[in-house]
């Protein structure tokens, strides 16, 4: 079963931020990519990197440690060296705040 839990306040992540954060059970990175939303488990897939020390990158999520890319819309991952995707979360904006379904 799944609960939307309200993740931060829009003001918090602003367009271009990646935000670490724990939702219920989950370690989320959320992402806005110019205005558009996305959550992801904090985790590479390569070696459990915080995908919140990343980036976004010709629109995909860019990791820091040794930078995989991943897939916004699908968490695929689309760049070595991960070969695995990312769990992603459904996100929806409502009343400032951004929730994320865990
Ligand atoms: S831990 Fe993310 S690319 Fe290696």
């Amino acid at each position: 079963m799944s609960d939307w839990v309200r993740a931060c306040a829009l003001d918090d992540c602003p367009p271009g931020k990646l935000l670490g954060m724990q939702c219920g059970e989950a370690e989320i990175c959320v992402v806005n990519a110019e205005g558009t939303f996305y959550a992801f488990e904090n985790r590479c897939s390569h070696q459990d990197f915080p995908l919140s020390e990343g980036a976004i990158e010709d629109g995909t999520l860019e990791c820091a440690l040794h930078g995989a890319r991943f897939d916004l819309e699908t968490g695929r991952a689309v760049a070595l060296p991960a070969i695995r995707p990312v769990r992603t979360y459904a996100v929806e904006v409502r009343d400032g705040a951004v929730y994320v379904e865990v």
